[in-house]
């Protein structure tokens, strides 16, 4: 019997609270490593968000490109949670300091209600699906078309204590990737679980150096590969900081 948590009792609200609870470090690398990879795309973009748990983290940056953004996870009160947010129900959760903040980041100075507005309404439009995915499934998602984007936070790695199980679900993502298509991930550094309310979740250790030696092993073109980390919010967190790294197909 495993010692970990089953994602079936995942807690939404638990997850938020522990890791969304403050704009500090971890989101504010993530929002910025999202901000610069956006920033270099065109318009109308497909987009995956993968893995997406109860947040809106990935689509707030991804809709400033997206032309449609499929989302999807595996639990479905994290599914619920989104669609709450999706027909205008915001109660469960706040986004709109990391709305602000990434606005900030793409050079909005002080955006105020309106812009913060505009990219709440951004993102509705671009949601067009929310559904159910499995990495332990090929393809991992039911999808009719390749994506131009995918984007998938703390998800790959999260599920497991195996590295070489990380890879495979790396290589597995990729399959919905259309060829020169860009990969962005996050994941723990030196993180060998993740904890929050009752619950604790595997989590396979890795560091900074994982992070292309993946993108390379796993066939992405070794020149796109960019790579950042930040350090964790708070000083007990079961690890140390987060890694980003983002990585284009060949074509
Ligand atoms: C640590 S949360 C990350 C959530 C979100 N992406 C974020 O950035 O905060 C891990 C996510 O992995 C999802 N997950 C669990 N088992 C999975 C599976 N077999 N296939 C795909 N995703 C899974 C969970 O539902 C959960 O939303």
């Amino acid at each position: 019997m495993s010692d970990f948590a089953v994602y079936e009792a995942f807690r939404p609200r638990d997850y938020l609270q522990s890791y969304y609870g403050e704009l500090k470090s971890e989101a504010e690398g993530l929002l910025r490593f999202l901000v610069e990879s956006f920033a270099a795309l065109p318009g109308g973009v497909s987009v995956l968000e993968f893995g997406g748990g109860p947040t809106l983290i990935g689509m707030i940056p991804a809709a400033r490109r997206a032309g449609k953004i499929h989302f999807c996870d595996y639990v479905k009160e994290n599914r619920q949670v989104i669609d709450h947010w999706l027909v205008g129900d915001e109660s469960d959760f706040d986004w709109s300091p990391f709305i602000a903040r990434c606005l900030e980041l793409e050079g909005v100075r002080s955006p105020g209600r309106e812009e913060i507005a505009a990219r709440a309404e951004r993102i509705r439009d671009a949601v067009t699906r929310v559904t159910t995915c499995d990495i332990y499934q090929s393809p991992p998602v039911a999808a009719k078309d390749q994506f131009d984007v995918i984007v998938t936070n703390y998800c790959l790695d999260a599920v497991t204590n195996d590295k070489d199980e990380w890879y495979a679900h790396i290589r597995n993502v990729k399959s919905l990737l259309r060829p020169g298509g860009l990969f962005i991930m996050s994941s723990l550094e030196e993180g060998k679980y993740s904890d929050f309310g009752e619950t604790r979740y595997p989590n396979v250790y890795l560091v900074e150096e994982d992070i292309p030696a993946a993108l390379r092993a796993c066939g992405f073109d070794e020149p796109s590969i960019r790579v950042a980390r930040a350090d964790a919010d708070h000083g007990d967190r079961e690890y140390r900081g987060v890694l980003f790294g983002s990585a284009t197909t060949a074509i």
